[in-house]
């Protein structure tokens, strides 16, 4: 039996952006106008940005919604895929939070979501910048796969970001190796997978892809370095889509993939690095300029190598070079 809460925050859902008359809601719901109010009330309260029109009745702004485990909830009205779901306002990182819940033994399938993050984890040791316009998630996934794998996850991370920012926002996003989403030539997706393995069993215990995806974030919150190269989704800072409703639109079709993890057919189509030269950073390498072939079945990026010979890397840092100059 949904409270008059839930069942207030159905209707405005079913009409985001739009004037909801007071008596309508009222009338639907089979309750007083005073219970509305109430109702409405307790909506903003949780952070639903809820205007109260005099005479009007009510609106819920597009794209709004709380940072709450309802807000999730709200997405799926035939039941959550998820097994669990913690909502933060703010944490230092949602893939550590995700690794002390899973220590303590959270199940498959759950997600944390935070609207900040003040110690954001980027990979290779860096920090990734987490200011509120974004949405910071990890997934805890416990598939019954070896340590090895764990590479398709990422791979169907970024695949699923493309899906999701595809299905609410109608944007086409594209993939840079390894896992890095670009919006009109620039960064507004990170992905960072941590794992543990069972060493008995050479499987892993869990898996948690955790994404950053700049939503409304605005070119100064980012600071100079940082705009350079990131943007966000929607950078004038209006977004239409709620960030916890794309969040969540995102985990579910990740967890969806998992244990298959199919995605090298749609990740090749949509990374843009095969063709192009590129200078490669290996951990404890010097930088090296190679041209970039393809995408080959584990994921790897072949490159062709100053002298000849061609490679698959397995992981590194590439940044999108001109090319050399014939000589
Ligand atoms: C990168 O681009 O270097 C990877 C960034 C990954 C950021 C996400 S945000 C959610 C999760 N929590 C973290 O601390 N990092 C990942």
């Amino acid at each position: 039996m949904k409270s008059t809460k839930e069942a207030l925050l159905e209707e405005l859902l079913a009409h985001p952006g739009e004037d909801c008359s007071g008596q309508v809601l009222a009338q639907r719901l089979g309750i007083s106008r005073a219970a509305v109010n109430k109702g409405a009330a307790a909506l903003k309260e949780e952070g639903w940005q809820i205007t109260a029109l005099p005479r009007r009745g009510y609106r819920l702004e597009a794209g709004s919604d709380a940072l709450t485990p309802q807000a999730v909830e709200a997405c799926f009205p035939e039941g959550s895929p998820f097994a669990r779901v913690v909502v933060l306002r703010e944490v230092d990182s949602t893939n550590e939070e995700a690794k002390r819940l899973a220590a303590q033994g959270a199940p498959h399938g759950t997600l944390v979501i935070a609207g900040a993050q003040t110690a954001g984890k980027g990979r290779r040791g860096r920090r990734f910048e987490s200011p509120p316009g974004g949405v910071y998630f990890s997934l805890i996934l416990r598939p019954a796969l070896a340590a090895s794998q764990a590479v398709a996850v990422t791979g169907s991370a970024a695949v699923a970001v493309r899906r999701g920012v595809q299905a609410l926002c109608g944007k086409e996003l594209a993939i840079k190796w390894v896992n890095d989403l670009y919006y009109q030539g620039k960064k507004v997706c990170g992905i960072l997978t941590e794992a543990a393995t069972n060493f008995e069993t050479g499987q892993l215990d869990y898996v948690i892809p955790g994404i950053g995806i700049n939503v409304f974030t605005r070119p100064q919150e980012f600071g100079p370095e940082v705009s350079r190269v990131a943007t966000s989704l929607y950078p004038s800072g209006h977004s239409p889509v709620g960030r916890v409703a794309l969040a969540a639109a995102v985990a579910a079709r990740l967890l969806e993939m998992c244990p298959s993890f199919d995605y090298l057919e749609e990740y090749r189509a949509a990374c843009f690095v095969p063709g192009h030269w590129v200078t490669v950073q290996a951990a404890g390498q010097e930088p090296y300029t190679a041209q970039a072939l393809e995408i080959d079945d584990q994921g790897r990026l072949v490159v062709r190598l100053p002298g000849g010979g061609v490679t698959a890397l397995s992981y590194g840092e590439i940044s999108i070079r001109p090319a050399p100059l014939e000589p």
